[in-house]
């Protein structure tokens, strides 16, 4: 079984639909050998990450920033994690008011820092949550578990 982390947060619901729509797109019956935890990132840890064999990341945008919450979860992982946790394959989705070019440039310094590997395009949904942001989360979801599934990581 392999293990894949969801890690998002939320404060007025758009980001949350979205990690939904991810859940449900690695829930995909045509997938078996994948393992879902999903975690806040006010309590998510470093024993998850160590626990994951993929991490997908969800966070609003905020001040041009990835949301306080996802910071925070950095600042209490990034050391305990640093020298476990390399070429952990990651993704990323962000909910933006705009085009999400700030809090997706403040994640990506940190993961670099930390050597995860972005395995498929981050995706950006800006403006009201639409049908098309919730397939590309969908499409997400399931192409991290099946690629987890494939030993394609
Ligand atoms: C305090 C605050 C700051 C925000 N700053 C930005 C920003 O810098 N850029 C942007 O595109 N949207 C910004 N937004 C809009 C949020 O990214 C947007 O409303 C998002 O959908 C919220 O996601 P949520 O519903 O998951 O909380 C901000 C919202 C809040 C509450």
């Amino acid at each position: 079984m392999k293990h894949l982390l969801l890690v998002h947060h939320s404060q007025t619901g758009s980001t949350a639909a979205l990690a939904q729509a991810v859940l449900d797109g690695a829930r995909d019956e045509a997938i078996s050998g994948v393992e879902l935890r999903v975690a806040s990132p006010l309590s998510a840890d470093a024993e998850d990450l160590r626990w994951a064999d993929a991490v997908i990341l969800g966070t609003p945008e905020n001040f041009g920033y990835m949301s306080g919450a996802l910071k925070y979860f950095f600042d209490r992982i990034y050391y305990p994690c640093l020298d476990h946790t390399q070429g952990l394959p990651y993704a990323l989705v962000i909910k933006a008011g705009n085009d999400g070019s700030g809090a997706l440039t403040s994640v990506r310094r940190i993961v670099t820092g930390l050597r995860w590997r972005e395995v498929q395009a981050p995706v950006i949904v800006s403006g009201e949550v639409n049908a098309a942001g919730l397939a590309a989360c969908r499409e997400l979801g399931m192409a991290i578990a099946a690629g987890l599934e494939a030993g394609l990581f």
